[in-house]
């Protein structure tokens, strides 16, 4: 049997972002686990602010069908997340927020966020990493998507620093820390396919 997908989703459009580079380092660490990944970047899926005029108008946004078809379409979730002001950044959350919405024929409600497990990471510049907006982003995931998220998770402090010139994690801790949190997320992933 072929190996689990798993996607990848950075919550940060800003050029340079700590958290695109966290996600792309997940990327790499993944295909060398021999596992297909692919990643997204909000940018590829653009949505309005979330408001249940627009949805009771027109439905989510294409993009929202289309970011819930992604989730679908693979069996694992690795989630890179800045932090903003002790929590998940704006467009993380709208983007869960409409995909929790979409509900295509036959679906359960929030399918995209069932049968497939979550794993988190988080960096900042700050000496937390960003660990506050994963305990945001657990809650919204785990208690208002009813998601399987892993206890396993990563913060990246100190991130201007974090990476080295090869991109990947320069201190030990926080290596390992991605390495075996994406390790549980595709074991768990392949449990549950
Ligand atoms: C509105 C706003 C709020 C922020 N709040 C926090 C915070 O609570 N904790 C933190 O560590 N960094 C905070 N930051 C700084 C971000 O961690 C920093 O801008 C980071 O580079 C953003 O992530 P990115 O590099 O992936 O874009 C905040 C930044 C903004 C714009």
């Amino acid at each position: 049997m072929a190996g689990p997908k798993i996607i990848v989703i950075g919550g940060s459009l800003r050029t340079g972002s700590y958290s695109t580079r966290l996600a792309a380092l997940a990327v790499k660490e993944l295909l060398l686990a021999d596992v297909e990944v692919n990643r997204v970047s909000f940018e590829d899926y653009e949505m309005p602010i979330y408001d249940a005029n627009l949805e009771n108008k027109s439905g989510p946004p294409a993009a929202a069908v289309k970011l819930k078809q992604q989730f679908m379409a693979h069996h694992g979730v690795f989630i890179a997340t800045p932090e903003y002001n002790a929590s998940v950044p704006p467009l993380l959350k709208n983007g869960i927020d409409w995909v929790s919405r979409v509900r295509e024929r036959g679906d359960p409600p929030y399918a995209a966020f069932k049968n497939r497990p979550f794993a988190l990471g988080s960096t900042s510049p700050g000496r937390f990493g960003g660990a506050r907006a994963l305990i945001a982003l657990r809650q919204i995931l785990e208690l208002g998507c009813g998601a399987l998220v892993l206890p396993d998770q990563v913060s990246v402090a100190h991130a201007e620093t974090a990476f080295n010139d090869k991109d990947e994690l320069a201190e030990q801790p926080a290596a390992n820390a991605l390495r075996s949190t994406l390790q549980k997320l595709v074991e768990m992933a392949r449990l549950m396919m």
